[in-house]
């Protein structure tokens, strides 16, 4: 038997964590860029901890207040509350979906957060944290209307970005104020805004400057990542300014002082509080107290985000738990950059994104691919980029050939060999000893990635130990040693099955749909032989001898290029949807007397006959019933339309044009047609969802 392998997890101590992930805003589902920035890695590391024995929260929720779910609203005719009903419903679904392991999801529309929420403005309203100022704010004299944030975009004063917002210019990361635009628009009418004086209060970052700089400048300059680090740094030297934490909107949580009617704190200032509140509903479900994940020092505390949360989460988000006093700070802030997909930014407007929902349909039962594929090329240090080609080859030649293969032989050759019951080893050789301490060392070598917010090398180790596993079998091929040696081949699959329970635990938080499935294989479930990450490196033994396992199923399936061209080939109809939408309408023409309009004589028609001209490509010969003959019409339509496709359809004619010859064909009269948003020829129907306005009829 193999020696005892001393592991460095023994020394590390159970502590309590609590782990928020950023909460999405409500106004649409969510896609891959929000899966692979924030809520898979901060599972990894939830799912991680609570194997390791630590006391853990992970926290969750939806963000329902703010300007882009009004707008939203606005824009679809119905209430906030109606939206963010559909996509918190939605949001959560996926969430489950994805095994995204939240202790608590709540949303911030929740009775428990505004009263949260309410009671930590009052706090730092008593305490003088606010400074009160009436100052001049945008205003839309059309909408009636202040406008901050969202509700305004203009130039950004740092960068030149033309498409900056109110809040934030999202090229350069600059948090602003609305007032900071240059050249600002009203996104509600268009309008050129106006000034108009209001009252609100402001947290007076720069009062907390000496204390961040200690803080993060100093205290985290080793462990915060880069990217984190470097954006805090630049905004505090760039130097801090009061910011303003109530708006004048009428969604949200209201100003609970005096002065504040008709006033509600900024959608920035509530909805980090929602991490407090979830955990306040966790505790209450469960029957815990739920201060120390927020007021004991030996908490510790995680935020996940993406890099556009940054300051929130750094400096303002503290700077409120400061000013308050009773709570503790985030020891790290893991912030990640972005995903592109196929080279282009993920854009919710464009459509240009891989949404949860239609994933799933489209792959039914492999969610851990896409957690795979989006943990190793996690844009943890920069932007990333997301390929199907990229996602079918790390699924065949990864998740398949290497992992699935090993536990597929396994699994196979044990039921094969011995009616699935795990052999007995008898003497190991130097292979079968170094291997097997090699698979004891894996534990700390992934912890250690992971607690260093590495996931991508974590997930990278992971699957060094099932190609550790694959490369054992196919070195020491147990399918021929059977025929000659059955002790040899005993020890062999002994060894490999113990690799195979490692592999069970130690994926689990990277793909944990494929790890309880492989636990189902081994029959772990039950008894002596579910392993969790200590165990690992420290049992002797990971899978007994006389253990009975089940049977072989697949742990991934190889996915075929048609799949991905069906992918590649929806990402093509956006683009050309997307085109179609940004080109301008055609001017008007010069205009006509009615007696003009007159002259044309336009009737409804039945197109009854039709078929390809021959030798030319975009000609259709139509015999078109019009109500007053019928007769023969030469169309160009034959790139958009099969003949048997327009048999029988219903059109618009304009039968009193002059007749002429196409390719020896006399034309009489003209089929009145429009372009649809992908650039295909459409018979006129302006209810058709594809024609946008201003599309000329010709
Ligand atoms: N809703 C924000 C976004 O999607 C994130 C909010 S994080 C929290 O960018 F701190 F407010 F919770
Ligand atoms: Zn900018």
């Amino acid at each position: 038997m193999c020696t005892f392998v001393a592991s460095k997890i023994q020394s590390r101590m159970s502590k309590r964590y609590t782990i928020t992930s950023a909460l999405p805003y409500t106004n649409g589902p969510i896609h891959i860029g929000h899966l692979a920035g924030v809520y898979v890695p901060a599972d990894i590391y939830a799912r991680y901890l609570r194997l390791t024995g630590n006391d853990v929260v992970f926290i969750g929720g939806s963000d329902e207040h703010g300007v882009p779910i009004t707008i939203k609203a606005k824009n679809e005719g119905v209430s906030p509350q109606d939206v963010v009903d559909k996509y918190h419903a939605i949001i959560k679904k996926s969430f489950e979906d994805f095994g995204i392991s939240f202790d608590n999801y709540s949303r911030t529309s929740a009775k428990i957060h505004h009263e949260t929420a309410s009671e930590f403005f009052k706090t730092l309203y008593d305490k003088g944290e606010f400074i009160e100022e009436t100052t001049e704010q945008l205003y839309d004299e059309k909408a009636n209307q202040f406008l901050a944030d969202r509700f305004v975009t203009g130039t950004c004063p740092k960068c030149g970005n033309e498409e900056a917002y109110g809040d934030q210019c999202e090229k350069c990361g600059t948090s602003l104020n609305a007032t900071d635009l240059i050249n600002p628009k009203s996104a509600l009418t268009g309008n050129v805004p106006t000034l108009k004086q209001t009252k609100h209060w402001f947290l007076p970052l720069d009062k907390h400057e000496a204390f961040l700089k200690e803080w993060i400048l100093e205290g985290h300059k080793k462990d915060w990542k880069p990217n984190v680090y470097g954006q805090v740094k630049s905004w505090i030297d760039d130097g801090l300014r009061p910011r303003a934490v109530t708006r004048d909107l009428d969604w949200g949580i209201p100003v609970p002082v005096e002065g504040g009617e008709g006033k509600v704190l900024y959608v920035w200032f509530d909805a980090p509080i929602g991490y407090i509140s979830s955990t306040k509903e966790w505790a209450e479900r469960e029957g815990k107290d739920w201060e120390p994940y927020w007021k004991d020092e030996d908490t510790k505390l995680v935020h996940f985000i993406g890099k556009d949360n940054i300051v929130f989460h750094c400096i303002i988000f503290p700077s409120m738990l400061k000013s308050e006093g009773s709570y503790i700070l985030p020891d790290n802030v893991p912030a990640n950059e972005f995903l592109n997909l196929e080279g282009n930014k993920l854009s919710t407007s464009k459509n240009w994104a891989v949404w949860l929902p239609e994933y799933l349909t489209e792959f039914p039962g492999q969610q851990d691919v896409l957690r795979y594929v989006l943990t190793a090329n996690a844009p943890e240090t920069k932007d990333n980029d997301f390929t199907w080609k990229d996602f079918q080859a790390r699924n065949n030649n990864e998740l398949v050939a290497i992992f699935g293969n090993f536990i597929n032989r396994v699994v196979v050759l044990t039921n094969k060999y011995y009616e699935g019951v795990v052999p007995s080893a008898s003497e190991f050789s130097a292979v079968d000893s170094a291997t097997l301490a090699a698979v004891k060392a894996y534990p700390d070598v992934i912890s250690s990635s992971i607690e260093r917010y590495r996931f991508r090398e974590a997930q990278q180790e992971l699957m060094n130990l099932a190609r550790l596993g694959n490369k054992y079998l196919a070195d020491e091929e147990p399918w021929k040693v059977v025929k000659v040696d059955e002790a040899r081949t005993q020890t062999i699959m002994y060894v490999a099955l113990q690799i195979a329970n490692a592999l069970a635990t130690l994926s689990e938080p990277f793909l944990p749909f494929s790890s309880e499935k492989l636990k189902h294989m081994l029959n772990t479930k039950t008894g002596n032989n579910d392993l969790n990450w200590n165990d690992v490196a420290q049992k002797e033994v990971l899978l007994a001898s006389g253990h009975q396992i089940g049977k072989a199923e697949l742990l991934f399936t190889k996915i075929e290029d048609a799949t991905i061209q069906a992918q590649l080939d929806k990402l093509e109809a956006s683009k050309k949807a997307n085109e179609a939408a940004n080109k301008a309408a055609e001017p008007q023409k010069d205009t006509i007397t009615f007696d003009d309009f007159t002259k044309l004589d336009i009737r409804v028609g039945t197109i009854i006959e039709a078929e390809k001209m021959p030798k030319a490509k975009k000609l259709l010969v139509l015999k078109v019933d019009t109500g007053i003959d019928t007769r023969t019409i030469v169309s160009g339509i034959a790139e958009s339309f099969t003949p048997e496709e327009v048999v029988g359809k219903k059109v618009t004619v304009l039968v009193n044009l002059a007749p002429r010859k196409l390719r020896g064909v006399e034309s009489e009269g003209m089929i009145l047609m429009t372009e649809s948003a992908e650039g295909k020829l459409v018979f006129v129907n302006p209810d058709d969802a594809n024609v946008p306005n201003g599309l000329q009829i010709s």
